[in-house]
Order: C-alpha cells, then sequence, then structure tokens
C-alpha cells in the first residue's frame, strides 16, 4: 500500500505496511487489481484541498476494481470473487486490499475489462451528471476543457453521441491531436494566444461550456457563450473557479450551472449507466498512463505537471486481473 505521511509534494505518497483490513458489517474486503486516480487527489495531498475530510498519515485513494475477497456481517457471500469496482469512502484506496461498504460495489458487467471499468468509474458519471445537468440537445455547440483529460475525454464523446457539435481544447499540440482523435468537430490548443477567436470562428459562438478548469480559461470561454448559453462548472483544476458573477451571467442571457453534490443513489445509478455504455462499446475510456502502485508518487508528479492523457491508474495484479 502507499502511505501519505504528511500534505505536500508527491514524495510525501510513501509504499508501507499495515495489517490487511477486514470487513465490517455491511463491508467487504476487494482484492484491488487496480487503484484509481483522479486530479482532486493531487490537490488533496498537497494541501488538505478537496472533499476527503480526513489527516495523515492515510492511505489515500478513492476508487479501486477488482474481486470481492471477504464479506462481512449482513453481505451476501455470493459476492466473494465477483468482480467490483467501488468507492472507498474517500481513503484506503492506494492499496492492495481496500475496503468498502457493499452499497457502493458496482459489479464490472460481462465485456468490459476491470481496468476500463475503473477508469470508468469516477469519471464516468461525472461526465453523465454534467451532461445531464447542460441538457445538451442535437445541434447545440459545446465547448470542453481539459478535453485530454479523464472527465474531458468522456464529456467529448458523450456530447458527440448527443448529436453536438463538439469543440474540444486542451494544452498543447499533443493534447489537442488526442482531442481530435475523440471525435470532436475542432481541437484547439489554449496555449495559443487566440484560441477563443478560433473557437468562435468555428462555431459562431457556442450554447454550451464544460468547465472542469476555472480560472482564466473558464472566463474566456464563459464570453463565447451566445444567449440561452449555459456554463456548466464542475471543477476547478487551474486551483480557482471562474468566478463569473451572476448578473454578468444575467445579463448576457446565460445561465451558470453551479457544481452540485449529487446523492448517493444518482451517483450508483450514473455509475452503473458508465460501466454500461463502457460495455457496450459507447463510452471509451482513454487510459493514458499506469504506473504500478508503489510509484503513486510518480503517477501524481504526472498528473500535477499537466504531462498526461486522460486517465491514470495504479496498477496493483496486472492486466490478467
Ligand atoms: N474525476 C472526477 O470524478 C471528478 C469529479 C468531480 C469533479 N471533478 C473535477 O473535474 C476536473 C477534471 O478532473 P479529472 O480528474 O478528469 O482531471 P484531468 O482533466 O484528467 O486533469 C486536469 C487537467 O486540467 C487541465 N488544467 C488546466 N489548467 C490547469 C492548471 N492551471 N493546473 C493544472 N491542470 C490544469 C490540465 O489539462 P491541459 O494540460 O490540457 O490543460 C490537466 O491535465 C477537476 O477539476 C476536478 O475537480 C472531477
Amino acid at each position: 500500500m502507499v502511505w501519505l505521511t504528511e500534505f505536500g509534494g508527491p514524495e510525501v505518497l510513501v509504499a508501507g505496511e499495515a495489517p490487511d483490513p477486514v470487513a465490517g458489517p455491511g463491508q467487504v474486503v476487494v482484492e484491488v487489481a487496480y487503484a484509481n486516480t483522479t486530479f482532486v487527489e493531487t490537490q488533496f495531498r498537497a494541501s488538505g484541498r478537496g472533499p476527503f475530510a480526513a489527516v495523515p498519515p492515510l492511505v489515500p485513494g478513492n476508487g479501486v476494481g477488482g474481486v470481492v475477497a471477504e464479506v462481512g456481517e449482513g453481505v451476501d457471500a455470493a459476492l466473494v470473487g465477483r468482480r467490483v469496482v467501488t468507492s472507498t469512502g474517500g481513503s484506503g484506496g492506494y492499496a492492495e486490499r481496500a475496503l468498502a461498504a457493499a452499497a457502493d460495489l458496482a459489479e464490472v458487467p460481462d465485456g468490459l475489462a476491470l481496468d476500463e471499468a475503473v477508469a470508468l468509474l469516477a469519471d464516468g458519471r461525472t461526465a453523465l451528471l454534467q451532461l445531464r445537468a447542460a441538457g445538451i440537445g442535437a445541434g447545440d455547440r459545446v465547448l470542453v476543457l481539459a478535453a485530454a483529460g479523464g472527465v474531458g475525454s468522456l464529456l467529448v464523446q458523450l456530447a458527440t453521441a448527443a448529436g453536438a457539435t463538439v469543440v474540444g481544447a486542451a494544452g498543447g499540440p499533443r493534447k489537442a491531436a488526442v482531442v481530435a482523435g475523440l471525435g470532436a468537430k475542432l481541437a484547439v490548443d489554449y496555449r495559443e494566444a487566440g484560441w477563443p477567436e478560433q473557437v468562435r470562428a468555428g462555431t459562431g459562438g457556442l450554447d454550451v461550456v464544460f468547465d472542469g478548469v476555472g480560472g482564466d480559461l473558464a472566463r474566456a470561454a464563459f464570453g463565447l457563450l451566445v444567449p440561452g448559453g449555459r456554463m456548466v462548472s464542475y471543477g476547478l483544476a487551474s486551483g480557482s473557479w471562474a468566478a463569473v458573477p451572476a448578473e454578468t451571467a444575467q445579463a448576457r442571457g446565460v445561465e451558470l450551472v453551479a457544481p452540485r453534490r449529487p446523492d448517493p443513489a444518482l451517483l450508483r445509478e450514473a455509475t452503473g449507466e458508465a460501466l454500461a455504455a463502457g460495455a457496450a462499446g459507447r463510452l471509451r475510456p482513454l487510459i493514458g498512463q499506469r504506473f504500478p502502485l508503489e510509484r503513486a508518487a510518480q503517477a501524481h508528479a504526472a498528473m500535477e505537471s499537466r504531462a498526461v492523457t486522460g486517465k491514470t491508474l495504479l496498477v496493483v495484479r496486472g492486466p490478467s486481473a
């Protein structure tokens, strides 16, 4: 397993030991094949910021995929041996064996590999919920920021499948090429000055912006929305929200769709939908990097330096698991 010894740089992630977890009432132990990572986990590691209410030392990681090894009291014993993905309640995921609430398990459908299921676990439901929040319709002109990232690469696919005209924006030519390969009509590099003009020229203006970045990039994207448009904010990879004043949006006739914490039932439903779409081949997670579990520090360093595309997985038991 990997410990977060204190908040700080990637080097605070250190391989170590702990007693094997034991499933309590309502819990299971998962023998982990792949541990998920998210950009939010790098922000939490760096400063404690984010949705995880915990202090180090702790084993980080909020998502795993593997096989149920043990069930606690009150849990159906038939789950043992099943392929599952699950949240871990905010911590404990960067490990060979992880504890999870039985209620959080999602069975991996036949036809979907475990690594793909882990890649879809958090990003798939997040992307689906943003798509619903935006009320995407056929013909909408849609901009996805950080479009080569975990959530962004799925939003490009989902919005395209919904009949939208999709522009994907990302940092650098290599990432723009990845976005073009996902089916975006136009892929722009927002490290280049003049990218907003490129988007305007290609679309005539936008109906929807999906913003997982915030800051200046998001404010520039807001400027491209037409009256009746929707600005869907769901993340702040840049460190700050777009912070567009409500009066400014109202004056422009643009709706600001703020981030929401969905209830557990909705999350479960969206997770199941994402896995089913993955199994049917309608949603293809882009797994850009894999690191052995004990090299979690290197994985985090790559993620926060923006060197990665798509999903970064920690491999615990390898591809045949
Ligand atoms: N993963 C989830 O389930 C989930 C759930 C809720 C909310 N979110 C939010 O969704 C956003 C995306 O999450 P993700 O896990 O899919 O991450 P990601 O998009 O794979 O990685 C973040 C990307 O943001 C871009 N970025 C733009 N400005 C940046 C800056 N100043 N510093 C660092 N990165 C910057 C980088 O791409 P470029 O190099 O292309 O700019 C970077 O690769 C996050 O803000 C997160 O808070 C995610």
